[in-house]
Formats: structure tokens, sequence, C-alpha cells
């Protein structure tokens, strides 16, 4: 997609507000009482988790793994490897991973039975964008903000060779 450039908005940066925020309140309501920690997935996730936490008005805690699952330039490369580890553990713990988006499901999938392994209480997901026509791999989503079609986009923590992550809405990355 080289000599590519910013298509439509797919979500604005009003639609991105409230919706995080339902997100927040629906996650405060059923962890109530259960101070969950939520793993954002790096580096994506990290926006998303940073308006996410602040509409979650209840106890909780945060950590970051970092994986990598894109070669450069947005193909999928089909491998998942994790770049940087969680700082704690998280056994007896009630886990809610925060990922930008899901895909082929890949890298979600692969994260589930990497932190499965270290004996959580429970492992849930809150996921910002479901391109549900791309997957290969069936996945459960707990809390899901928006589906999209099949398009590649930018924004709102998305990037595209490392650029775009600080527009603040999801827009379209059409190819020139
Ligand atoms: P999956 O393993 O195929 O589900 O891909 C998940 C990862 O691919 C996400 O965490 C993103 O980093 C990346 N990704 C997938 N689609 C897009 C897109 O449209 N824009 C930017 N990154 C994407």
């Amino acid at each position: 997609m080289s000599g590519s450039r910013l298509g439509r908005i797919l979500v604005s940066e009003a639609e991105l507000n409230a919706r995080v925020g339902e997100l927040g309140r629906a996650i405060a309501r059923d962890y109530a009482g259960e101070s969950p920690i939520l793993v954002g997935v790096l580096q994506g996730a990290f926006l998303f988790m940073a308006d996410l936490i602040r509409a979650i008005p209840i106890d909780l805690t945060t950590d970051f793994i970092g994986v990598s699952s894109y070669a450069s330039g947005g193909k999928p490369s089909g491998q998942v490897r994790l770049v940087s580890d969680l700082s704690m553990p998280i056994e007896g713990r009630q886990v809610l991973i925060v990922e930008d988006i899901v895909d082929t499901g890949l890298t979600l999938s692969y994260l589930k039975r990497n932190l499965e392994a270290r004996h959580p209480k429970r492992i849930q997901t809150c996921v910002l964008v479901d391109k549900i026509e791309r997957r290969q791999v069936e996945i459960e989503l707990d809390y899901v903000g928006f589906t999209i079609p099949n398009v590649f986009v930018v924004g709102y923590g998305f990037d595209y060779g490392g650029l775009y992550r600080n527009l603040p809405y999801i827009a379209e990355l059409e190819a020139a």
C-alpha cells in the first residue's frame, strides 16, 4: 500500500467517545467488586485502553503485553510473537484483554492461550474493532466496540508502517 492515502472516516471522534463510554459502563457493571486487571495489547490498544479505563469507575489495575503479528507494511505474517511481557503474575486474577482489532483472530487466540497457561481466574476480551469477515480462527469476544467491513483502517492507535496512530478518529487507508 505504498503511496496510500487517508480515505473516508469510518468512526468519528464523537462516535468513539460515546461507544467507549458505553463499553466502560458495561464493564464497570459486570466487574463490580472484582478488581480486574486490564491487559492492553501494545502498541495499537494504548489509546483505547487510556480512554476505556477512564470510563470504568471501579477498582482495577492495568498491565501491557506486546505482540507483533504483522510484518511492517500491513500484510499478515501469520506468525504471532511476544515482544514484551506482562510486568506481574495474573494467577487467580480476573483478566480483561483490551485489544484494538480482531482481524484473522490469530493474535488474540495466541494471547488467550498464552495467558490461560498462567492460571488466571477468568479471561475475557474487549475489542474496539471487529473485522469479522476476515476471521480464520474462531474466537469468543465479550465486548466489541464496532464491527467494520474488510478495509484497512488507521487512526486512534491503528497504524500503517508506524504512522497515523495519533489521529483522533478511525479512517480507511486507500491505495493511491
Ligand atoms: P489478527 O491476528 O489478524 O486478528 O490481527 C490483529 C492485529 O493486526 C491487530 O492487533 C493489528 O495490529 C493488526 N491489524 C489488523 N487489521 C488492521 C487494520 O485495518 N489496521 C491496522 N492494523 C490492523
